[in-house]
């Protein structure tokens, strides 16, 4: 049994009170706003995550009959920034109250579901091994981290902060530091047969032959990065792919997305005020932003596969996590929500590796040189077949590891994420490797 009811149920209803509480976090007027244009108004989100719940378990994994048709398909889709452009258009979003009483009612639909239905069913593909149970309860811990880089772009004033919350800035900038790592195998993907979940895009199991190479032992942090914005990076073509520097002469880009610039001199955008600039944070840019600080000095962002052997050693009894096999706590690392902000890079050394690199799940998804794309042998899911199959463009690139607005079940080996190199929302930072 790869599915334990209780502890299905028990998730489901863990996610729907973080949800839940995220909302509770704007007032109305914020509600129907859209703080990055690309993306739907906040409405959707409040909608499609039980839509998706109920459209893909009770309704087309169970084949039970709908509670209002024209919600659900209203609030079906919306993952991609750049094909969500016309999400928005609709005339009219239903009311606030409407949309929590039909997530109200697609909830209860949802947990009966779980409570009393057959939900493994070997010889259905929505159903083997659970699978329509796991890609609901993934979907929606993926989507709160969606939802916080958005509220991260709201004015400060248009979100209510938890009175206990401070922004953990001090620490000092660790300094650079390479290690080096043997040639050797790297785990890429899984078989469907070895863990209780994956997303089609983790199978089937695949590894590589990496050769040697060395890699910063820390996330590139806002000192080092502020190296390279005085140096003029930003205003030398030479460290940019062609379509990345004609990205920053477009919409006049001249520093992370994060930093904000006064006659005080630079300060982070946090999620609920401004700080002055945390040298000790990791930086959080876009893939071409990455790749150009790497360029300018010297080395290169990692591939997916030098990260997986950076952050999980030997293909014989590859870890779980980069520590090992200890459950994810607050000592290995900033994931799970246990900040609204990066932290000082370094500061959870019971997180390294076995070789030593810390801070590889945790304080900001790792960048990588790697085109999103199947392994060999990939096959679509059936729960949710355009989860992967949609991005196969090659202008996604992989990010590996967790942000602190990632949920815990979703640090495992083998879990991608994958966005547009110019996409700057992400919680996302990098490392470079020679
Ligand atoms: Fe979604």
């Amino acid at each position: 049994m790869a599915l334990d009811r209780s502890e299905a149920i028990s998730w489901y209803r863990r996610n729907r009170a973080r949800s839940r509480a995220l909302f509770d976090m704007l007032p109305e007027p914020v509600y129907f706003s859209r703080p990055i244009s690309l993306r739907h108004p906040i409405v959707f989100y409040e909608g499609h995550l039980p839509a998706f719940s109920f459209n893909t378990l009770v309704k087309k994994a169970l084949g039970q009959p709908g509670i209002d048709a024209r919600l659900e398909t209203l609030f079906a889709r919306g993952i991609d920034p750049h094909e969500s452009q016309a999400g928005g258009q609709h005339a009219t979003w239903p009311t606030r109250e409407t949309v929590r009483q039909f997530a109200d009612e697609a909830d209860a639909r949802v947990i009966d579901a779980l409570t009393r239905e057959d939900l493994e069913r070997p010889d259905d593909p929505l159903l083997d091994r659970g699978e329509a149970v796991f890609s609901i309860l993934e979907h929606e811990a993926m989507h709160q981290e969606t939802l916080l880089y958005m509220w991260h772009r709201l004015p400060f004033d248009a979100k209510r902060r938890p009175s206990t919350y401070t922004p953990r800035v001090e620490g000092d900038v660790p300094d650079e530091e390479r290690i080096a790592i043997p040639a050797g195998r790297a785990v890429l993907g899984v078989d469907r047969s070895a863990v209780p979940f994956g997303w089609d895009n983790e199978f089937p199991a695949c590894a590589a032959d990496v050769p040697a190479f060395s890699i910063d032992r820390h996330n590139v942090t806002n000192a080092r990065f502020a190296e390279f914005v005085a140096a003029g990076g930003y205003a030398d073509a030479r460290w940019w792919r062609p379509e990345d520097w004609r990205w920053l002469q477009s919409e006049r880009v001249e520093h992370p997305l994060f930093w904000e610039q006064s006659d005080r001199g630079w300060f982070w955008r946090g999620m609920f005020e401004l700080v002055p600039l945390p040298m000790a944070w990791p930086v959080y840019v876009s893939h071409a932003e990455a790749a150009a600080y790497a360029r300018w000095r010297g080395g290169r962002l990692p591939t997916e596969a030098e990260y997986q052997r950076a952050a999980f050693g030997m293909e014989e009894g590859a870890s779980r996590y980069p520590w090992g096999e200890a459950t994810p706590g607050d000592e290995h690392g900033v994931f799970d929500f246990s900040s609204w902000d990066p932290e000082p890079a370094g500061s959870h050394p019971a997180g390294a590796s076995v070789w030593g690199v810390e801070d590889l799940a945790g304080n900001g998804w790792e960048w990588t040189s790697t085109e999103f794309a199947p392994f060999p042998g990939f096959r679509a899911m059936a729960s949710y077949p355009e989860y992967s199959a949609d991005f196969f463009d090659g202008d996604h690139f992989v990010m590996k590891g967790a942000s602190p607005a990632t949920a815990r079940e979703l640090l495992r080996p083998t879990f991608r994420n994958w966005f547009r190199p110019r996409y700057p929302y992400v919680y996302a930072t990098f490392r470079c490797v020679r």
